[in-house]
């Protein structure tokens, strides 16, 4: 069984991997790599974004990480090709329910945010986004021809209780851990997925988790508070969409979305799936500016969440810290190293941070 399935994709998502693959290689050199073609590279040599026998790999292997997918080499593919379709179907196919997206301000990072140090200076909250459901899966979704002229486009967002219930669970036993809060944000006050997800998560709160603090919060109010006054967030479950949008906003916080890792996770024991919450940059793809922080802080949450490996983690964290202490900045940090380069500080520092 491969420990660690790779799947760089496009754009930066194969120079931020190659860090990460050097990093493996020097501090967890027992663990097993492979690698498989996923995203608009799939697309181009396979005709799919991701091969039946990509995700069985997947399946398969203790964890996978991913690079990241698409580019607007592949903006005329039909939908259910687009690279970002691979990455659904890859979700779907894994179950992995939950992701975990870490919004965590580095310490020597806090005058890298756009929002004043003190806002930012310890921030370590946890964004539990619902993975596998709501408006990304819901049928039906459509665009049709109308008789009149003009076109009418529909997507459907569907939640069950099941689906709401998992996620919240999750979000709740993560909270006990830390600092025993969970923000719960939907639009219950227009929707009726909205509603039935306030409704579980009362229900679940009461039965099994009446000693985490819960409080509901409206969606687009969580975007502002998360802005205003992020270090009031524990642990924040919300749904897909939402969870997508206001993951990207925490990203920024930390400094930039180059730094921000996730863990997307179903039940225990099936593989976890590690992806750096950025995408493919096309903007910077090909020309060694990306930060992989945060695929080389995905591979750390691989090794901790499904690798059991959390000694190296632990190793790995602190050797993060470390390079950033003594300075390595790419150019999204307001530095000046290469992509390598950074996998280079990486490495040194974690030679110095070895115990
Ligand atoms: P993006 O995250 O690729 O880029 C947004 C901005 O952040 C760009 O200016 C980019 O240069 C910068 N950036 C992102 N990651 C960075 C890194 N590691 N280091 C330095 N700068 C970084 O978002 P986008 O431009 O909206 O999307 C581009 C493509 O990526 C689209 O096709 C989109 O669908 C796809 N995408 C994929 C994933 C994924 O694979 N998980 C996630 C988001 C977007
Ligand atoms: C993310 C991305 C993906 C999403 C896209 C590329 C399908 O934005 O992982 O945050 O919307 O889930
Ligand atoms: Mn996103």
């Amino acid at each position: 069984m491969t420990d660690l399935l790779l799947l760089p994709g496009d754009g930066i998502g194969p120079e931020v991997t190659a860090q990460v693959r050097r990093v493996a290689e020097t501090l967890t050199p027992q663990l097993s790599l492979d690698e498989r073609l996923f995203g608009g590279c799939s697309y181009d040599a396979h005709g799919v974004p991701l091969t039946e026998e990509a995700l069985q790999a997947a399946k398969s292997s203790r964890a996978a990480l991913m690079g990241a997918v698409g580019g607007p080499q592949w903006a005329g593919v039909p939908r259910d090709k687009r690279p970002e379709a691979g990455l659904l179907n890859l979700r779907a196919g894994m179950e992995v329910f939950a992701n975990l997206r870490p919004a965590l301000c580095f310490q020597p990072l806090a005058d890298a945010s756009s929002l004043k140090r003190e806002l930012v200076e310890g921030l370590d909250f946890m964004i539990v986004r619902e993975l596998t459901g709501g408006i990304y899966f819901g049928s039906p979704r459509f665009i049709e021809d109308l008789p009149g002229g003009g076109r009418r486009a529909v997507d459907t967002q569907v939640y069950t209780t099941a689906e709401i219930e998992r996620v919240a669970r999750v979000a709740f036993e993560l909270a006990r851990g830390r600092r025993n809060k969970v923000h719960s944000a939907e639009k219950s006050n227009v929707m009726d997925s909205g509603l039935l997800w306030r409704e579980v998560v009362t229900d679940l709160h009461r039965r099994d988790y009446a000693d985490v603090q819960l409080e509901h919060i409206l969606a687009d109010n969580a975007a502002m508070q998360i802005v205003k006054a992020p270090k009031q967030f524990d642990v924040m479950v919300t749904d897909n969409l939402f969870g997508d949008i206001l993951s990207d906003a925490a990203a920024q916080l930390t400094g930039s979305l180059g730094m921000l890792p996730s863990a997307a996770l179903g039940v225990a024991g099936k593989p976890g799936l590690y992806e750096p919450i950025h995408g493919s940059a096309p903007d910077i793809a090909g020309q060694g500016l990306a930060n992989p922080l945060a695929a080389i802080l995905s591979f750390e949450m691989a090794l901790r969440w499904s690798l059991d490996e959390v000694a190296a983690a632990d190793h790995l964290k602190a050797a993060v810290i470390r390079a950033l202490e003594d300075g390595a900045r790419t150019r999204d940090l307001g530095g000046q190293l290469s992509t390598a380069q950074m996998g280079d500080a990486v490495l040194k520092a974690l030679e110095q941070t070895a115990v």
